[in-house]
């Protein structure tokens, strides 16, 4: 986060504007990167050129990536991690499991599985390498007040008994998989790593995902890093401000700033990203063909996986893997149970 001072490095920005940017929420570089000139006019009462002018510095500062070389991008490519639903016909259909330093897009209508998907991953990710794990912590920004500690308990007690003696000992917990005080102290543990945080609009949302790389950033070197971000939903939020033909564009070009963020974070901390949209089963005229979600053309550019979910009979859902850009395109049955996604 940008101290006030920071702000006043931005041009025609002096203590009285700064305070009332801060006041407004555009605390950091980032923040009054993704306003729009009329907005920040108003808020922190500058004319609109100067807004834009502030603006547009701030877009440079907030994007300080330099360079790297090839090799260096080879590198960073090696590390790749192949995070498991431990459901073989899904993670094989997947080339091993979801990507770190990818976005994977979880799409389908409601109740189809998403936030499942989200919480299943935010334990799995957990595990060790051997049990489809990638030993790190998990962050959610949940958009949707969907996130359950009681469903991470279900979902950990659900694991298969090797993975809980595995997990158990990497994390030297006493007892076994049948003994409740060992159960109780992994879920404790498995929780504790999971950073959630409740975005309540869709600007919000987006300062969460700056938030989130600063915690990336802080655990890099922990036994934990952070592997997994997941953003439930990601589109809720924007869908419900946005209203109307005319909002469109604003639309989109605040959900690809958010992607851009999330996709960084993904990129430097070696972390998957996976991210939820809602689309209707009866394809209308604005939603148009449910396997191709909006968000919608930018999403998908982003997005480098994207999973369709499919309601089928009782607990049995239909993953498709949409447009892969290394993989065939296909499709694997998982079951939503108690305890969590299953193979079928
Ligand atoms: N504890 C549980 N035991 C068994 N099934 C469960 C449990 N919790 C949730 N489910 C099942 O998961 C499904 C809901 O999935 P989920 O909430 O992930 O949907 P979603 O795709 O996120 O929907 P939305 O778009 O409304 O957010 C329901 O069919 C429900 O029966
Ligand atoms: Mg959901």
């Amino acid at each position: 986060m940008s101290t006030t001072a920071d702000l006043e490095n931005l041009p025609g920005v002096g203590p009285a504007t700064a305070e009332k940017l801060k006041e407004n929420g555009y605390d950091s570089f980032q923040s009054i990167a993704v306003a729009s000139p009329a907005e920040l006019s108003n808020k922190a009462d500058v004319g609109e050129s100067s807004a834009g002018d502030i603006i547009n510095a701030a877009r440079e500062a907030a994007d300080i990536g330099g360079f790297e070389t090839g090799a260096d991008v080879l590198t960073r490519r090696e590390e790749i991690g192949k995070l498991q639903f431990i459901i073989d016909e899904l993670d094989e259909l997947l080339g091993g499991g979801v990507e770190t330093q990818s976005i994977t897009e979880v799409y389908g209508e409601f109740g189809a599985g998403k936030s499942q998907v989200t919480h299943q991953l935010s334990v799995n990710v957990q595990l060790p390498q051997e049990h489809g794990g990638l030993e790190g912590r998990a962050i959610f920004i949940d958009s949707e007040d969907t996130f359950r500690p009681e469903r991470i308990d279900e979902m950990v007690r659900g694991l298969p008994d090797e993975v809980i003696e595995a997990t158990l000992e990497a994390r030297e917990i006493e007892g076994g998989a049948d003994d409740e005080d060992a159960l109780e102290a992994l879920v404790e543990d498995m929780l504790d790593k999971i950073h959630v945080a409740k975005a309540f609009n869709s600007n919000h949302q987006i300062l969460l995902a700056e938030k989130a790389q600063e915690i990336a950033a802080e655990y890099e070197d922990d036994e934990f890093p952070v592997r997994l971000l997941c953003v439930d939903s990601l589109t809720a939020h924007f869908r419900a401000e946005y209203v109307g033909r005319g909002e469109l564009a604003n639309r989109q070009q605040k959900l690809n700033k958010h992607l851009h963020d999330l996709d960084r974070v993904g990129n430097l901390y070696n972390t998957a990203v996976i991210v939820t949209n809602q689309v209707q089963s009866n394809p209308d005229a604005f939603f148009g063909d449910p396997t191709k979600p909006i968000g919608g053309n930018i999403l998908g550019h982003k997005s480098t996986f994207r999973l369709y979910l499919k309601k089928s009979k009782q607990d049995k859902r239909i993953v498709k893997l949409v447009d892969a850009p290394n993989l065939p395109d296909g499709e694997a049955v998982m079951r939503v149970q108690g305890a969590g996604l299953k193979p079928e």
